[in-house]
């Protein structure tokens, strides 16, 4: 290993202990203690993801220049920003960290959480780039998530940490993040290698089902795993549901309250179109019709254009029509 980054793997090990020992044994960080407990994670939780607490007053920098550590690999670090007078201080101040761990599980980032609502601070922070932390290549708890993937040939894909982490507590452990930025093609390599089929079970909320949409897309272009649509109830994210539920539920949703990708194309291309509208049928019926061509089985084609028929009052043999160019060029 490069020494420069060995020297970061190192530094980062050091501030996630410090950062986990203000969280679980000192004054400063038991509000943000009483924060995860009331969110439902237990102690072994979070150790397990070693949680942690990030005070004010630049209590990392003070740290590391007590040790001598040096300072062009403190500002390489990213732990820190740099003021205008030049001067190094803590880049995460008064918040619950979420620690991000590559493949091999050493820290590498971090994503910290506000305590508070209300005020008009971001919900996360999260670490930048550096030398230790590619965005894109990068999957929250991918760690400890690899084995029970490979060995069940399949993932779930959540939007938060929170989602991730609580489903892990419930005993659910084969499911990643891909942390904030929508999902990436590199993110998707990664998983094909490991997983059959992917679960992606985001929130219920019209950004979720819009991240869906996206995600489902991106997985068909660049992976031959097989994806489903798992929708969680009443609104909730998969944090919430779990938090009010017990896993048996939630394990029935990933059962029964599932969607193929194509069906969920046909249903949520109509969302925000007027389907009284003869120009926006029209152009519901353009998006759609290169899903349905994507379908293998011819019968299973007939059958959605036989909906689409119904639904709309459009002649059949005029879909028929209009879907043979996209199966031809599918060949
Ligand atoms: P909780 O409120 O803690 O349960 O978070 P959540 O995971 O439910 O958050 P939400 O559904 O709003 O967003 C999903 C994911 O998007 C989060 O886990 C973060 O990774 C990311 N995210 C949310 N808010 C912000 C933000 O203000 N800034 C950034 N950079 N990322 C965010
Ligand atoms: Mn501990
Ligand atoms: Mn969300
Ligand atoms: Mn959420
Ligand atoms: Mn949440």
């Amino acid at each position: 290993v490069d020494p420069q980054i060995q020297a970061l793997l190192d530094l980062y090990a050091d501030a996630t202990k410090l950062y986990h020992h203000f969280l679980v044994n000192t004054a400063v960080g038991e509000q943000a203690l009483d924060y995860l407990h009331e969110r439902g994670l237990d102690d072994g939780t979070i150790d397990a993801y070693s949680l942690g607490f990030a005070p004010t007053g630049d209590v990392l920098l003070k740290y590391f220049e007590e040790k001598k550590i040096d300072y062009q690999l403190l500002r390489a670090s990213e732990l820190f920003v740099t003021w205008s007078d030049g001067t190094l201080h803590d880049r995460f101040n008064d918040r619950v960290l979420f620690t991000i761990r590559n493949a091999k599980g050493q820290p590498i980032a971090y994503s910290g959480r506000k305590l508070t609502s209300g005020d008009d601070e971001p919900k996360y922070i999260n670490s930048p780039e550096s030398p230790l932390f590619e965005k894109s290549r990068e999957l929250f708890n991918l760690d400890m998530a690899k084995n029970a993937i490979r060995k069940s040939k399949q993932v779930i894909l959540f939007e938060g940490f929170m989602d991730v982490i609580a489903a892990f507590q419930a005993g659910i452990n084969n499911g990643v993040a891909s942390m904030g930025t929508s999902l990436t093609p590199e993110q998707v390599h990664i998983l094909n290698r490991m997983a059959e089929s992917i679960s992606v079970t985001y929130d219920a909320d019209s950004a979720g089902q819009a991240a869906t949409k996206r995600a489902l897309d991106l997985i068909a272009m660049n992976s031959q795993l097989k994806a489903q649509v798992v929708h969680i109830p009443d609104n909730q994210d998969p944090d919430e549901f779990l938090r009010s539920h017990d896993s048996t539920a939630f394990t029935n949703v990933f059962v029964h309250n599932t969607e193929d990708p194509v069906a969920f194309n046909i249903r949520y291309l109509q969302t925000d179109r007027n389907m009284n509208n003869q120009a926006e049928v029209f152009a519901y019926i353009a998006d759609v019709l290169p899903v349905i061509a994507s379908v293998d089985e011819p019968l299973i084609r007939e059958t959605y254009l036989a909906q689409l028929s119904d639904a709309y009052h459009i002649s059949l043999a005029g879909l028929q029509q209009q879907i043979q160019p996209l199966l031809l060029a599918k060949i």
